[in-house]
């Protein structure tokens, strides 16, 4: 099939590959230019497992070509993935602007029959909006059908995981659209849920804020496990094992961040909120999360009680391991509060997006972890990076002026942490001042 992908983000840049490597002919419009470039050339804009090698495989055959013109691409293709950003608003809002941006760029370009199918994720109601717009532009009915079909990848395993997905939802209110749609994801062999527009959006939803509560969860029963001397690592083992509650999200940690579980669960809220329906589970959830990832802080303040002039090292940049995506990092967040108490910070972390320096202009950016410890107070580790949990812990005691260690992500070996002179935090596993 020929298809566009409005888009070459996170989502849309996967999307665009998953549907070239099972041989359709995509076209993926980017406004950024210099991703255009990179692209075309094979140089991925985002880092992720397997991905590079994905992109040059699909350049290589030509299935993939990148473009800012977004009137050739709409014009040749059958089916058009709109998968631009949402992000949130201040009142928690879903800001779909960039979607209606792009809903009016396509209505010039409507020569014929098309799917239009919605992959960003949108509150429920957005494709009868879309619909909407399409017929408020002029665009008559039987030019286009709708479909919503939100994407349930994991940043980090975000190719892994749109070629090989639990399952693929789609919204849908024509046989046409259903028919063109199964035919599409065919190759894919995962099951797909057919199901009203309205269920579709919401299943991204109530799929995240469900998530990000289990996450929640488990990080107040580790702040729990703390405090009466027991190990979260086997109370959420022990869980895991049934398999009603299952293994999966059940790491205690300074919390949930990423481009989605924070926007989604507000979302869902005020989705709620304007239906009727107060969320308590999970604005408890958020309000969790949000006192999680400054428990290093509140550590740090407890020990120091005076942070001003106090060298902190950040490990870890990123919301979680396997990806350069640093939005809503618990990382950004500990290190606002550090510098508010007047903390000086080193961070380093080897894939973290360039952006991270426009927001902390003034910070030390090392480039190694070693480099990051001299003369420092404390270490905070912010993220599970392999290389972290992989760290010689006789280092600490020897570059560090005093050597604090708080594991946010609990990846260091606990046998190996009780061999060193070192104090040690974890996130419901017990501290330890050797
Ligand atoms: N990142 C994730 O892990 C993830 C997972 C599932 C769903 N989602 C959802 O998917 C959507 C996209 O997320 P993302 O992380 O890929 O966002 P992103 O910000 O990384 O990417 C969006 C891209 O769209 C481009 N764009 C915006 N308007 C455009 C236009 N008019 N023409 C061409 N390009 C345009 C931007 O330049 C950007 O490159 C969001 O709704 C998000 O909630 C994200």
């Amino acid at each position: 099939m020929n298809i566009c992908v409005i888009g070459a983000g996170y989502v849309g840049l996967i999307t665009s590959l998953g549907f070239a490597k099972h041989g359709n002919k995509v076209i993926c419009v980017e406004k950024d230019i210099e991703k255009v470039e990179k692209l075309n050339k094979g140089i991925p804009t985002i880092f992720e497992e397997n991905l590079e090698e994905l992109l040059n495989e699909c350049l290589i055959s030509n299935h993939i070509f990148f473009t800012k013109d977004i009137h050739h691409a709409v014009k040749s293709s059958d089916v058009i993935f709109i998968a631009v950003g949402t992000p949130e608003m201040d009142n928690w809002d879903v800001n779909i602007s960039q979607v209606t941006e792009v809903v009016n760029q396509i209505s010039y370009y409507l020569n014929e029959y098309k799917v239009i199918v919605n992959k960003s994720t949108v509150p429920v109601g957005t494709q009868k909006y879309v619909e909407k717009l399409l017929l408020e532009n002029g665009i008559s009915r039987d030019k286009f059908d709708i479909i919503s079909n939100p994407e349930f990848l994991r940043e980090g395993k975000a190719v892994h995981d749109f070629l090989n997905g639990d399952r693929i939802v789609v919204g849908y209110d024509s046989e046409k659209s259903k028919e063109i749609m199964e035919k599409l994801y065919e190759p894919f062999n995962i099951k797909l849920v057919f199901t009203q527009p309205e269920a579709a959006e919401l299943i991204k939803y109530a799929s995240n804020a469900f998530l990000a509560t289990k996450i929640s969860f488990i990080n107040e029963i580790a702040n729990l496990c703390n405090k009466v001397g027991a190990d979260v690592e086997t109370v959420a083992y022990a869980m895991g094992l049934d398999k009603r509650i299952s293994p999966e999200f059940m790491k205690a940690g300074i919390g949930f961040g990423g481009s989605c579980f924070p926007k989604d669960t507000k979302a869902l809220v005020r989705i709620g909120e304007k239906n009727g329906c107060d969320f308590k589970i999970v604005r408890s959830a958020i309000e969790v999360n949000e006192e999680q990832r400054l428990v290093p802080v509140r550590i740090l303040l407890e020990k120091f009680k005076e942070l001003k002039g106090k060298a902190m090292t950040i490990l870890g940049l990123t919301f979680k391991s396997g990806t350069n995506d640093i939005r809503e990092s618990p990382s950004l967040f500990i290190i606002k509060e550090l510098l508010r108490h007047g903390a000086i910070i080193k961070a380093y972390d080897s894939k973290a997006s360039n952006e991270i320096k426009s927001i902390f202009p003034d910070i030390t950016y090392c480039n190694n972890i070693i480099d990051s410890l001299v003369d420092s107070h404390c270490v905070i580790i912010c993220t599970d990076w392999e290389e972290f949990s992989a760290l010689d812990l006789s280092v600490l005691e020897e570059k560090m002026k005093s050597p604090i260690v708080i594991d946010g992500r609990n990846v260091l070996s606990l046998e190996e942490v009780k061999k060193y002179n070192l104090e040690y935090y974890s996130i419901g596993r017990g501290n330890y001042i050797n």
